[in-house]
């Protein structure tokens, strides 16, 4: 369709969306599928936020808010980031947005440009090549590896920039790898960032909550030098098991702050208003049922991990944060592709292939451990059984 722009045909997608289709098909046919797939929390949104919101809509809150969010949300944020990161935030430089992916759009539009090179990492979430490719620039793979618990190097992200680069996009605790790239590691692309500065940072924290083994979190906001570049994207899908919500929010370096603000006005005007609220009695209530999940996933996370590294073929190494798994398939001779397929159509059960985020995931298979600990070992039951078969 030569109407149409040519930017439309380099959108990419994000398989997860499309498997998770085949599986309700196969399951509306009568399969008995279980999703190790989709990358949202099994867990209710814990009660006090749904009610939170409802009351918005009661007390009459359904109007526009500021394009950017409600002020005493944007508060939130700031008093939430100091608690958990330590770090001094301006409520003014967080612009609230309908989820995560959002930000990253709009980081690409500005950034992004024929000519421009954009570095991502692969295996990665697969809406930053997309929305790479769709703002023309170039993009530029960073690769990620199983021996190093699919935590980024700094050194080799450092030595991909060039004056075109524009932009760097990071993302610890990893999807789909659950990899966490040590503070070291970051402290060292900090101070290597120095040199180029060209360059800004897209660091996406959406999985920041989500830790395990007593790690802790490094944000990019730890280092102040660097806030003139850097854009920190964070928000509840995860944390609060909110996916359906739409509310995600970036801390913006401040001369952006404006110019993301007339790309909220341009494209959706504001977040929905209950859903705000909801996100203030999120970040401002109780955080039992937060913690309680996390918990919950870390319990699943080694029996996950456990389970794998019994199947014929299958190794796994023990992912650090979120709440993916991404086991090394090579040795079971089937491609990432084929293996997804075959368990979808004849073990019943939903994984994605590690294709899908990138070609540094051939090999390897993203399990999604948001679902029950019954649920999740009598997949991988299934899994053994299809390859033994
Ligand atoms: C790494 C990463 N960033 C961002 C998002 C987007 O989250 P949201 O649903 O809030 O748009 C996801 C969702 O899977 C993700 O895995």
């Amino acid at each position: 369709m030569d109407t149409l722009a040519a930017r439309m045909q380099r959108l990419g997608t994000e398989s997860a969306f499309d498997v998770l289709a085949r599986a309700n098909k196969l399951a509306a046919q009568g399969a008995d599928i279980i999703s190790l797939s989709i990358g949202q929390p099994d867990f209710p949104t814990p009660p006090h936020i749904v009610e939170a919101g409802i009351k918005a809509l009661r007390d009459g809150h359904h109007g526009y808010t500021p394009a950017n969010g409600l002020p005493a949300l944007r508060e939130a944020v700031a008093a939430d980031l100091n608690r958990r990161h330590g770090a001094e935030v301006d409520p003014d430089c967080v612009v609230c947005v309908p989820g995560g992916k959002v930000t990253m759009f709009f980081a690409m539009l500005m950034f992004g440009e024929p000519g421009a090179e954009i570095i991502y990492p692969d295996p990665g979430f697969p809406i930053y090549r997309s929305a790479i490719e769709f703002s023309g620039a170039t993009p530029v793979p960073m690769p990620l590896r199983e021996e190093n618990g699919f935590a980024f190097s700094a050194d080799e992200l450092l030595s991909l920039i060039t004056p075109k680069t524009r932009l760097i996009i990071i993302n610890s605790p990893a999807n789909p790898t659950g990899g966490v790239t040590p503070a070291e590691e970051i402290d060292k692309l900090a101070a290597g960032l120095a040199d180029h500065p060209h360059v800004h940072v897209l660091s996406d924290e959406i999985y920041s909550c989500m830790l395990y083994d007593g790690r802790a979190h490094r944000s990019m906001l730890n280092y102040p030098d660097l806030r003139d570049r850097v854009i920190m994207l964070d928000g509840w899908s995860k944390t609060y098991a909110m996916t359906g919500w739409r509310l995600g929010y970036a801390v913006w370096p401040k001369a952006l702050v404006e110019k993301a603000t007339r790309l909220c006005i341009n494209d959706h005007s504001c977040v929905n208003a209950p859903t705000q609220f909801a996100g203030i009695a999120a970040l401002e209530g109780p955080q039992d049922a937060a913690i309680d999940m996390v918990r919950a996933f870390d319990e699943r996370r080694k029996a996950t991990v456990a389970a794998l590294n019994q199947l014929p073929g299958v190794s796994c190494v023990e992912p650090g944060g979120a709440f993916y798994a991404f086991p090394n398939i090579t040795q079971t001779g089937r491609s990432a592709a084929e293996l997804q397929d075959a368990l979808l159509t004849e073990a019943h059960v939903a994984t994605i292939a590690g294709t899908s985020f990138g070609i540094h995931g051939e090999g390897y298979i993203r399990i999604s451990y948001a679902n029950s600990k019954e649920n999740i070992l009598s997949a991988i039951d299934r899994i053994g059984a299809y390859l033994a078969s």
